[in-house]
């Protein structure tokens, strides 16, 4: 068993136990990396105050996200093909979630579906959605959420077409994955995946196949997306999911502080601050740069939350610090689930509450809620250089 002190252990074995195409799926930005380079990077210009003789004994990472009680404030963000990752991977990460006590969010394009997720977990999970263009199978898609009991909707707005990522292309990505002699040369020399893959029925796009008409090939990503995604979207029609939904919906992919202003005017209940883990515009600024404009203009109206570069327990402390009050993790998860399956989703969630604790308690703070920018020394203009 191999000893897992931190997220790039997971991400190492991630690499060498999942066929090329889905771990090059999940570790890479669109175009030229930029943006997915600085969502890191940008976390590094940030420092820790260190305060010493403080007593740290009776520490909690508890905090809530949209009212609800979580170990700590780190929720797994919705990510596509999660089932590719390992067989059956959003049902093994929902559950690894579900016993840490954090939220899970599946993704509209995940390999499991949301019955299937409901059916084998407790409790209930949050849920991501795309717009499509079929309105009926967006008001089939709520109605399936609401009858399986997700506690709340994340309205992605940042992906009405695919920023485009190379190695995607260049791999040929698809789910279940093509049969080319290279795509078969890969999988040989990945075993494990390959007979827990041979042992499930779940290969395609769960929530998708079978529910949406018009689609010529639901196999391939970027065709799919490029045929079936309403790039009409517009806060109309964002407005109209509000209605359609009873409980929190959270809007996911806020990087303006005039679109933060958008999501509280249409009754959001909480944003994401987010460009989509580098994925979608490449040459936007990093998330955490852009986190303190988004909490001037819109944070005393609604919960701010944080995704984008986020590797370590210090980074979902820095984001919390500057005024995060929830942060997600997608890589840092997908790392662990492509690693050990539902176990090595568990070990990334142990190794960031560790970190996030042991690191709250070297800055003198034992309370993640009384974090704040008093713990920081963050570079004059780190948010205000541009114009
Ligand atoms: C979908 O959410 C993607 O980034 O591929």
């Amino acid at each position: 068993m191999p000893v897992i002190t931190e997220i790039e252990d997971l991400r190492r074995l991630h690499q060498k136990r999942t066929p090329k195409m889905f771990y090059d799926y999940a570790e890479s930005g669109s175009w030229t990396e930029q943006t997915f380079r600085e969502n890191s990077s940008d976390f590094d210009l940030i420092r820790l105050r260190q305060r010493v003789a403080v007593d740290m004994s009776n520490r909690s990472t508890a905090a809530t996200m949209i009212g609800h009680d979580v170990t700590m404030p780190v929720a797994l963000a919705p990510v596509g093909l999660t089932g590719m990752q390992r067989a059956d991977g959003e049902i093994k990460a929902a559950r690894a979630a579900e016993k840490f006590g954090v939220p899970f969010t599946l993704s509209t394009m995940s390999i499991c579906s949301i019955e299937d997720v409901a059916e084998h977990t407790t409790k209930p999970f949050w849920f991501q959605v795309y717009t499509l263009k079929d309105d009926d199978f967006m008001t089939r898609l709520f109605q399936r959420a609401k009858d399986a009991k997700c506690s709340a909707i994340v309205i992605t707005v940042d992906l009405q077409l695919l920023g485009q990522r190379h190695k995607d292309l260049k791999n040929g990505l698809s789910a279940p994955p093509k049969f080319t002699v290279k795509s078969v040369a890969d999988m040989m020399t990945k075993v494990q995946w390959g007979l827990e893959m041979l042992g499930t029925k779940r290969r395609f796009f769960g929530n998708i196949v079978g529910h949406v008409d018009g689609i010529d090939d639901p196999s391939s990503l970027s065709a799919w997306t490029a045929q079936a995604f309403d790039q009409s979207l517009d806060w109309e029609r964002i407005k109209q999911f509000r209605k359609m939904w009873d409980g929190p919906v959270i809007i996911k992919g806020i990087l303006d502080a005039e679109d933060a202003k958008m999501a509280a005017n249409v009754g959001a209940d909480a944003i994401v601050v987010s460009n989509h883990g580098g994925r979608q515009l490449d040459g936007a600024l990093s998330s955490i740069r852009m986190l303190e404009p988004i909490l001037d203009a819109v944070g005393d109206k609604i919960e701010v939350h944080l995704d984008s570069g986020i590797r370590s327990g210090q980074d979902v402390l820095k984001a919390l610090a500057m005024g995060a009050k929830g942060t997600y993790i997608g890589r840092a998860f997908v790392n662990g689930l492509g690693a050990m399956g539902q176990a090595g989703v568990t070990r990334a969630l142990e190794v960031i509450h560790k970190e996030l604790d042991s690191t709250m308690a070297l800055c003198g703070e034992r309370d993640v809620k009384a974090l704040g920018r008093h713990n920081l020394l963050v570079p004059k203009n780190f948010s205000g250089e541009w114009d």
